[in-house]
């Protein structure tokens, strides 16, 4: 088969198109011939060799799988050959915790295409328990933008953020792909969303999205817009995919008793913390990872019912997975970006 490897950690160009041997069916698994995959900002970390360096090379990545069960091995009443499947974008790796509940929080979990392959390819083997039917009725690319931001703004924003209607929430940046579903997820839990973007033209896609308020945070100072929006009193809870350099004035635009859910770190890794606003406002600070399978069947319930809608930016064939990755790293993302491995 085809697919899209890295040799070595490093910048795009280390994505090398290439012929590689076809996935070897293992009991209990299916092979699924992928029809699109989704690229998160995840892949260009793990790419560079900022998410773990003892990843066997050579390597093919890629969580948001989309595909057409061609092989199962093992009894299994749930998929059948010819299925239209989801790949889990996350699922614990070791086979005695794949019935670990909530699955994000056993051990082995990690993303999709972290160290086993992945979807830049146009075959990839997954545990059948991982595969849910695919009942969208999007096009392989629209449903391709989906999983792993749709289960991450549902552990974020309605378990971990505790949304409810009526809440103020602040959404960092909003074109992203995974703000971009956490502005839709808030709104379909009934709450007024502000968020940020670095670019005017971006402000389209984040209304799109349901976005009652859009700054601009690279003219206007966010917190203090925060602040103005709510009357002086601070949001119900941020949801911060930035992380270093922005961690005061997320503090700054909470309310007393505030929820600030940080899952990102485009930023940085590391910031300052005043514990006495801590404290003395009783901020509460989450750290949020993916989400398990029942959040993933929630919310795909929610793009079935057509609350949450896919946010596709543009398509590139994976044999220009290296520009792909390029576009997201320019910061020109708009939703998402989706590789197709047959064109
Ligand atoms: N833990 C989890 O479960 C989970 C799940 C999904 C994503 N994530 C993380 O969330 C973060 C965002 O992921 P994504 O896929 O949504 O990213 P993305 O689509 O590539 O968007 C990232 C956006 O962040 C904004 N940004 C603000 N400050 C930035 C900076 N210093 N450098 C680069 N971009 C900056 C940019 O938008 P503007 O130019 O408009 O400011 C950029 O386009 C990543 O760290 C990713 O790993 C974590």
């Amino acid at each position: 088969m085809k697919a899209a490897v890295i040799h070595e950690f490093g910048n795009e160009d280390v994505l090398r198109f290439e012929e590689v041997a076809d996935p070897n069916p293992q009991e209990n698994h299916a092979i699924v011939k992928v029809l699109a995959c989704g690229i998160n900002r995840y892949d260009l970390f793990l790419r560079m060799g900022g998410i773990q360096k003892n990843t066997p090379l050579p390597h093919v990545m890629g969580a948001d799988v989309v595909g057409e069960v061609v092989q199962i091995e093992g009894d299994n009443q749930k998929i059948s050959i010819g299925d239209r499947v989801i790949v889990a974008p996350g699922f614990p790796i070791n086979p005695a915790e794949w019935s670990h509940k909530p699955e994000n929080f056993a051990p082995s979990y990690t993303v999709t295409g972290t160290s086993l392959w992945g979807g830049y390819a146009q075959y990839i083997s997954v545990p059948t328990c991982f595969l849910l039917p695919d009942r969208t009725g999007l096009s392989a690319e629209e449903c391709a933008t989906i999983p792993l931001v749709l289960v991450t703004s549902v552990h974020a924003v309605k378990t971990l953020g505790e949304t409810e209607p009526g809440h103020h929430v602040l959404i960092q940046a909003g074109a992203s792909g995974s703000g971009s579903m956490c502005i839709q997820m808030a709104k379909a839990l009934g709450a007024k969303v502000a968020t940020t973007v670095g670019d005017d033209a971006k402000f389209d896609v984040a209304k799109r999205c349901g976005a009652d308020l859009v700054i601009n945070h690279r003219k206007e100072d966010f917190s203090q817009r925060i602040r103005e929006w709510t009357g002086g009193t601070g949001v119900d809870l941020v949801i911060d995919n930035v992380g270093g350099g922005i961690l005061e004035k997320n503090l700054a635009s909470l309310r007393t008793g505030g929820i600030l859910v940080n899952f990102g770190l485009v930023g940085g890794v590391k910031d300052e913390l005043n514990f006495a606003a801590l404290i003395f406002n009783q901020y509460q600070i989450r750290g949020s990872m993916m989400g398990s399978m029942d959040e993933l069947r929630e919310g795909l319930r929610m793009v079935e019912s057509g609350r949450i809608k896919p946010v596709l930016d543009r398509t590139f064939p994976l044999a220009n997975a290296a520009n792909a990755h390029r576009h997201i790293q320019d910061r020109k993302v708009k939703g998402n970006v989706v590789l197709l491995p047959w064109e």
